[in-house]
């Protein structure tokens, strides 16, 4: 067998060794995610929620359903601040430790955030899905100190008014991005 044959066979069986295993990791998180799949944001619109949420060296900031880590990394580099990410999604777990292996500032944890105490984060970000979004008001409430803030890509949160509603202006990054100060 020709060499560009075998390297083209190997690299589609990685792809659809990797494909699978979202499906799978996804399809048995799905009952508890309730539709939140794992898809990142992107950098446009992480940067755009950080130039309107600074943050200051000791805060942290809790990605409640962190996907690979993109959004800790990037906060990370940028404030230098701690942050915690919680995710059900195995795939996604395992990428986010890998990509976020050496960085002492970042905690990645393999778990559901309906069980976290988000009782000492300074900014939560969280990037679910409107089923999701209309429990997560009360969870916040009860848990959030005075002044904490919520950061919520694409979905707003049900019975709270935003204080602030981003649109980055990039024609394929532009929906919402809400702001609650709590
Ligand atoms: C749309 S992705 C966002 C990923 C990341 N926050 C970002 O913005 O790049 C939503 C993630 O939340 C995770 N998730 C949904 N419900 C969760 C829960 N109850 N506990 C932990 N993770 C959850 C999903 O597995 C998925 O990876």
């Amino acid at each position: 067998m020709h060499l560009w044959i075998f390297t083209f066979l190997i690299i589609a069986a990685v792809l659809f060794v990797f494909k699978l295993s979202y499906v799978l990791c996804t399809a048995v998180v799905l009952p508890a995610t309730h539709g939140a799949l794992y898809v990142s944001t992107s950098r446009v619109r992480i940067s755009a929620f950080l130039d309107a949420v600074p943050m200051k060296a000791g805060q942290l900031l809790v990605d409640i359903g962190c996907g690979d880590g993109r959004v800790l990394r990037q906060v990370g580099r940028r404030y230098g601040v701690r942050t915690v990410g919680y995710e059900l999604n195995l795939l996604a777990y395992v990428k986010a430790k890998l990509l976020c292996f050496g960085r002492k500032n970042i905690q990645i944890k393999l778990g559901n955030f309906w069980h976290a105490d988000l009782s000492e984060a300074d900014v939560v970000f969280c990037y679910l899905f409107p089923d999701v979004m209309r429990d997560l008001g009360g969870k916040l409430k009860s848990d959030l100190k005075p002044g904490a803030v919520v950061v919520s890509c694409n979905f707003d949160l049900p019975g709270f008014i935003p204080e602030r509603i981003l649109r980055p202006g990039n024609s394929l990054h532009n929906d919402p991005i809400y702001i609650y100060h709590f």
